[in-house]
């Protein structure tokens, strides 16, 4: 499969540094949906450039999950011990500067045009995560900002991630760049609602973890426009709070009773639809159907 061949170019990647240590903490990385490089392949093929880009794009990401762990003091990724759980965090920073800096330099041999949309998004992704962290110091309702820091920590890669590969097979980079856009504001979204719905055993991370972690996603900014003024205080009471069952039950039923979720996923939903009339409208039927996977899953 062309997935596999993305993961063999990055392992060649990473044996040219020639440090064992390096590789092998690779190898032992979870592996994502690899959504990246799904999008990537869809829309430009499976030429040595295509295949390249997507490798730097995977290495982008997976440094940005090492740094981010560390910032949100995770002990799981995907299920699994996360590096900065079972190496340290100068370990996991120094592995995520690795992989960036690797993925940099070999940019710069695929295309120029191609380097600047990727390294901006990297831009856009270190300020989102700056807004991330700053936003979530204390209980907030601001919409925009919230909306606008989704946007640059997950939209801004996978817009990078689509426009590059239009730009690699001389489509219209316009289009798919917004393609990327809705899909990756749209996955985010549905990332927040699932840490409310999900189990455990599910997401592979504790549940309402984010609001626990001090992050205010969309359907807590919703669910307290609806609460009373009573309520009001006990939702911002529990920010960055570890939960009792009961805790835990009252925002969950809480949520039910004002058909919270289904107003953030029909939010979602909107983005997406607007993805799938787009790729529709250029006859790109399988990167449709990603974007109507994407509104269905689970994890
Ligand atoms: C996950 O968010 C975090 C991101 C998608 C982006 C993180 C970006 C950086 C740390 C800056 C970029 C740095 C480099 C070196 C490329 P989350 O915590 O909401 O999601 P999670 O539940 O998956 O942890
Ligand atoms: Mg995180």
């Amino acid at each position: 499969m062309v997935v596999d061949a993305v993961e063999r170019k990055i392992e060649q990647y990473l044996s040219e540094l020639d440090d064992q240590y390096v590789l092998k903490l690779y190898k032992g990385l979870p592996h994502g949906k690899r959504l990246r490089t799904k999008l990537i392949l869809k829309i430009a093929g499976s030429s040595l450039k295509i295949i390249k880009t997507a490798a730097t794009v995977e290495m982008i990401h997976a440094a940005s999950l090492l740094h981010d762990d560390v910032i949100d003091d995770a002990n799981t990724r995907r299920g699994k011990k996360s590096v900065n759980a079972s190496e340290g965090n100068k370990t996991a920073i120094m592995m995520g500067d690795i992989l960036y800096s690797k993925a940099f330099f070999e940019l710069n041999d695929i295309s120029s045009e191609v380097a600047k949309v990727i390294s901006n998004a990297v831009v856009q992704l270190s300020l989102g995560e700056l807004a991330d962290v700053r936003l979530s110091e204390k209980f907030h309702t601001n919409r925009d900002a919230y909306l606008s820091m989704l946007y640059q920590k997950t939209a801004s890669l996978m817009e990078a991630s689509a426009e590059s590969a239009a730009i690699l097979a001389g489509k219209n980079r316009k289009a798919y760049r917004q393609y990327g856009h809705n899909l990756g504001l749209a996955f985010q979204m549905i990332d927040d609602i699932l840490d409310i719905t999900e189990d455990t055993e599910t997401l592979g991370k504790p549940a309402l973890h984010d609001f626990v972690e001090g992050k205010v996603t969309l359907p807590y900014i919703y669910l307290y426009e609806k609460l009373l003024e009573e309520e009001r205080k006990v939702l911002v009471s529990l920010h960055k709070k570890i939960l009792t069952n009961d805790e835990e039950l009252w925002i969950k039923s809480a949520m039910k009773k004002h058909r919270i979720i289904e107003k953030s996923y029909a939010e979602a939903k909107v983005l997406v639809d607007e993805a799938i009339d787009l790729m529709e409208s250029l006859g790109e039927e399988d990167l449709s159907n990603i974007a109507k996977a994407m509104i269905e899953r689970k994890f």
